[in-house]
């Protein structure tokens, strides 16, 4: 028997074990026992970092889509596979069953079919959080189509360049989207963007909020009476173990953005091996992850992972301040979630209202926590250990990328002790190693490097779409042999991991490496502080000096601004030490940040690097405003 389901602390220390020495039987064990294959493979791994060329399973045959929903019909039909919880609360909430998604992704499958999509067709999905973006997903998933799902906050120009990258044939959207009290015209910015794209010939269209729209004869067609005419029988696609199940775009440092192309049964099995154990999923729990699927989170943690496991999966609509900041938490009480995944910068948006919203709802279903994004700083990670999980709930702090598809580091609930602002232990699997600035491994406890990953596991990106050299250079260049993250990491005493932020972000002040994640942290202690974002520049001493741009809880509040700086500092010396004191604080009324919430500190340091010229691609800027409010009152 494999151990598909890790119980206790002892057994995750054997079973890593065991997936380090013998990775290819682990690995084996757990595809053999979980997994519907319609042909088993010829050999379970093969690599060579050197190219690089990753291939898990070859040789086996499979539709990831058998595994997400045809096997759990004869046990789980009426099971609520999606639970879609919708914008307006006074909406009814849907439940899909897995016998009704089996019908729905079959008709849609059809209908792509009609529409002369066929295996390897690349499709490019721009929906928002409603039923038909897992749907369209899984169809396309079904006949063999690459989706490429683009997040329906992207800019018309965001998307065409997508499109354009991957030469899709096809776009799936929708008339518009709620958000929260707003509607946004999806359409006209997909009509916006296929200006620039020749390779689209039909644009599939599903009604959401009956907005008047502009139909393109020819070109754009209603969804609905598609679907009522399509057959609900579709036999899945045979695809082979390393065929490219889809591209999701992720931005690079520098350039276009990277399409990074995820295979299909390497991807499916540690997605749903992450699920169970990361989530101690259990039968009949209800999940909920907040992601949007227009992002990996999304696709592994709503989608993939959780139909894998025949899981419940809850897909909202709106957004985490609609119609109030305790919207989550009457989501929680009303379908009685027990897994619940956010980001840190929710839960910061979120502790900032005061706990007066989450007390009016009962959240005793809850039984773990999860965190992913970027690191969680202490003040979030009690916050929400304290009110959401009221100290009996683990937080799994997730540590992973799109790049790798799945969770990497992170602990598992009720096995790893957690520790704040720690992601703890690799998972089975993962053979993490950090390294210093010579190239060296860092072997041993309490070190400090960048982290790379040595050794494949089954869900990693196998290229760059059209791009196979940048891949090589971004991830296996930096390291020889070795998967660079780019991401900086401690190790503790213990060999618990802490990711200290992306390595970019990394400043040395005065020959001292200074990771901006931990001074953050500090800072954001300071009761006055929302958050914060450090940057370098350059110093005649120092080589670097720190910069700080701090947005404060109270904007109208006549502080003295020259006191509160000597706190900040002061925070920062206490906690990790006078090397670490900014040179120049700037209170400002926002952080520029990407629409999936990470600050935008390419800008940032522009901006104290005095290099307004030009600030490179803004496109994925939520708050373009606040850019100008901050060049202002730079210092
Ligand atoms: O810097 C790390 C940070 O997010 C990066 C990956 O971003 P993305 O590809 O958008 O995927 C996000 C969702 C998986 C990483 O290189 N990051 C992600 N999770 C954590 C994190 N940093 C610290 N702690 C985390 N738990």
């Amino acid at each position: 028997m494999s151990n598909y389901h890790i119980k206790h602390l002892e057994e995750y220390y054997q079973v890593y074990r065991k997936s380090v020495r013998e990775p290819e039987n682990f690995w084996e064990e757990i595809a053999e026992e979980h997994f519907m294959w319609q042909k088993k493979w010829d050999n379970v791994l093969s690599w060579d970092f050197s190219k690089p060329e990753v291939k898990w399973f070859e040789g086996a045959q499979l539709n990831i889509t058998e595994n997400c929903i045809d096997r759990h019909l004869a046990t789980r039909g009426e099971k609520t596979a999606i639970l879609f919880e919708p914008n307006d609360p006074s909406e009814t909430a849907e439940h899909i069953t897995y016998n009704q998604l089996h019908e729905r992704v079959n008709r849609f499958a059809n209908v792509l079919k009609s529409q002369g999509i066929k295996k390897g067709d690349r499709v490019c999905i721009y929906l928002p959080m409603i039923p038909e973006l897992a749907i369209s997903v899984l169809a396309c998933a079904r006949i063999g189509a690459i989706h490429s799902v683009v997040f329906a906050g992207f800019s018309a120009t965001a998307l065409s360049t997508r499109i354009n990258d991957s030469d899709c044939k096809i776009v799936i959207t929708s008339d518009g989207s709620y958000r929260g009290a707003k509607t946004i015209d999806l359409k006209g910015i997909v009509d916006e963007a296929l200006e620039s794209c020749d390779g689209v010939k039909t644009v599939l269209v599903a009604k959401r909020i009956n907005s008047d729209i502009h139909m393109k004869s020819g070109r754009d067609k209603w969804l609905q009476p598609l679907l009522e005419n399509a057959s609900a029988a579709c036999k899945a696609e045979v695809m082979n173990a390393e065929d490219p199940l889809f591209i999701l775009y992720t931005s690079g440092s520098t350039g276009k953005p990277k399409g990074m192309v995820h295979s299909t049964a390497g991807y499916m099995v540690h997605t749903a091996y992450t699920f169970k154990n990361v989530f101690q999923y259990r039968e009949n729990d209800v999940f909920w992850c907040t992601a949007d699927i227009g992002w990996i989170t999304g696709h592994s943690y709503i989608v993939y992972g959780p139909l894998a496991n025949g899981a419940t999966t809850v897909m909202f609509e709106g957004v985490p301040s609609y119609p109030d900041f305790g919207r989550f938490w009457q989501i929680i009480e009303k379908h009685k979630v027990n897994q619940f995944y956010t980001a840190p910068t929710a839960i910061r948006a979120l502790a900032k209202q005061g706990v007066e919203l989450v007390e009016n709802h009962d959240l005793s279903s809850l039984k773990v926590l999860g965190s992913v994004g970027e690191p969680i700083n202490e003040e979030a990670w009690h916050w929400y250990n304290d009110n959401i999980g009221k100290k009996k709930s683990p937080i799994v702090d997730t540590w992973w990328q799109t790049e790798t598809g799945g969770i990497m580091i992170t602990p598992i609930p009720f096995v790893t002790p957690t520790k704040p602002t720690y992601a703890t232990l690799p998972f089975i699997g993962i053979q993490p190693a950090l390294m210093d600035e010579n190239g060296k491994e860092l072997k041993g406890n309490q070190v400090d490097g960048r982290l790379c990953i040595k050794f494949p596991w089954p869900s990693m990106a196998r290229t760059i779409w059209g791009n196979h050299q940048r891949y090589k250079d971004t991830y296996f260049s930096a390291y020889e042999n070795k998967y660079f993250t780019g991401d900086g990491a401690l190790r503790d005493e213990v060999g618990y991991y802490r990711i200290t932020g992306r390595v970019d972000d990394v400043i040395i002040v005065s020959g001292h490496n200074l990771g901006t994640a931990p001074i953050e942290d500090a800072i954001n202690e300071h009761p006055a502080v929302i958050e914060s974002a450090i940057v370098g520049f350059p110093h005649d001493v120092k080589g670097s000096a720190l910069y700080g741009y701090v947005t404060l809880k109270d904007t109208g509040e006549s502080r003295d601004q020259n006191n509160l700086r000597k706190e900040i500092n002061q925070i920062i010396t206490e906690h990790i030490g006078p090397i670490a004191k900014l040179d120049k604080i700037q209170f400002t009324s926002g952080l520029p940040k990407t629409r999936s919430g990470k600050i935008m500190r390419r800008i940032l340091r522009k901006i104290a690097h005095k290099d307004t010229g030009n600030l490179g691609d803004t496109s994925t800027l939520l708050n373009p405003e606040v850019v100008q409010d901050i060049m202002d009152n730079v210092l």
